[in-house]
């Protein structure tokens, strides 16, 4: 199962680029349906783009449903196992219970979440946020990707209806709880398998410094408004308002206008992360970000406007349901992330739960990014036992 995903959307240096609704990431779901179909699952694609695979307990009721599963688009370059090891760990969970003999008294259903980077339109976690009514969806349907192309458009080209975006009472009113196992993304997991408690608070803010083109040969110094320089302050004010407030800020990507050597760029667009342990913190982070960036752009004469394109507050994962995949894992350690993730997202309107797998290199969102063969089956054990008691009666 594992193997058929693998070479899916790696590029030569080993990272995974697979973007929601590009041909990598239809050949996933061409796999998820595949894989739903060797398990007669009932496959369900909701009307914001998320994929479901339904093992019906017997008389087929429909109601009181453990979720389980993430998602399989990447960031660019990114590592083999955020998503792809939730999701197919849940099919081998499913197999393994079925294989001991396991009878459901409730359905167990397996789910691939759309868009959950926001690789390409923007905002993180978006299949969840329309189904959970986290985002409006006049909204989401305006969102365009690096072509410009809207995900009403891109939508409507992959099946859906786009008018149709948006929550969906009857799914979540049929779902009791949804379990996430992730790939740990930093080094503070000793063990193979821990347990969630909290995904820190986080956000994404959009940049645009405004100043004027001109020819890079002929533009005397003084005569210039170039967005560069004050984009580049800006970054290093990024790190240092980190620094003072004990969070983290990154400008990991860029959009140069005319972008030409020889050209002084008319528009720059810088999008920042931030994230950080505590709610205040990071909106002051981003505030000093701001600060710094207005006035620094007005001495190079260039215009600057920030935008907030997503956030989401501190989740903490509901402390009845975590006690109860504690006592299904005895002796698992319980750890926090920095890392947003699709469970944070329904967490507002259902109880959720994330296991972690211990990741040796503590990289992620790079090609370095890893878990152990052990590891991961440690981890099925674990989302097995912990399906098996959701679902016992
Ligand atoms: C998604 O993985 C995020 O935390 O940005
Ligand atoms: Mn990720
Ligand atoms: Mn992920
Ligand atoms: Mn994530």
């Amino acid at each position: 199962m594992w193997a058929a995903l693998l070479p899916v959307g790696r590029g030569a240096d080993g990272g995974y680029s697979r973007f929601t609704w590009t041909g990598p990431e239809l050949d996933c779901r061409a796999w998820f349906l595949d894989e739903a179909s060797r398990r007669d699952l009932e496959v369900e694609r909701d009307a914001n783009g998320n994929l479901f695979a339904w093992w019906l307990p017997p008389g087929g009721a429909r109601s009181g449903a453990v979720l389980t599963g993430s998602h399989l688009d990447s960031v660019p370059g990114g590592g083999a196992f955020d998503g792809p090891l939730g999701v197919v760990s849940a099919f081998a969970a499913l197999d393994a219970l079925r294989a001991g003999g396991h009878v459901p008294a409730r359905p167990i259903g397996v789910a691939a979440f759309a868009e959950e980077e926001g690789a390409r339109f923007g905002v993180a976690c978006l299949g969840s946020r329309l189904l959970a009514g986290a985002i409006a969806p006049e909204r989401a349907r305006g969102l365009r990707d690096g072509a410009g192309r809207t995900f009403a458009d891109a939508a409507a080209a992959n099946g859906l209806d786009p008018d149709a975006l948006g929550p969906d009472e009857d799914l979540l009113s049929r779902v009791s709880c949804y379990v996430e196992l992730h790939v740990e993304q930093g080094r503070a997991l000793g063990v193979p398998v821990g347990v969630a408690t909290s995904i820190v608070p986080h956000g994404r803010w959009r940049l645009d410094f405004t100043g004027e083109g001109n020819h890079a040969g002929t533009t005397l110094l003084p005569d210039r408004r170039d967005p560069m320089l004050p984009l580049a302050t800006t970054i290093l004010a990024a790190r240092q308002a980190a620094d003072r407030h004990a969070t983290l800020a990154t400008i990991g990507k860029l959009d140069v206008v005319p972008g030409g050597v020889n050209a002084i760029p008319s528009a720059v667009t810088a999008w920042l992360d931030a994230r950080g342990p505590i709610d205040d913190a990071v909106r002051a982070t981003v505030a000093d970000i701001e600060r710094d960036a207005r006035a620094v752009a007005a001495r190079h004469g260039v215009a600057v406007a920030l935008a907030e394109e997503s956030y989401t507050p501190v989740v903490d994962f509901p402390r009845g349901l975590r006690e109860r995949l504690l006592a299904a894992l005895p002796g698992a350690p319980v750890l926090p992330t920095g890392a947003g993730h699709d469970a944070g997202i329904l967490a507002s309107r259902i109880p959720t739960a994330m296991l972690f797998v211990r990741n040796p290199t503590g990289v992620s969102h790079a090609p370095a990014e890893h878990a152990d063969h052990a590891d991961a089956l440690a981890g099925v054990r674990a989302l097995t036992a912990v399906l098996a008691d959701l679902t016992r009666d």
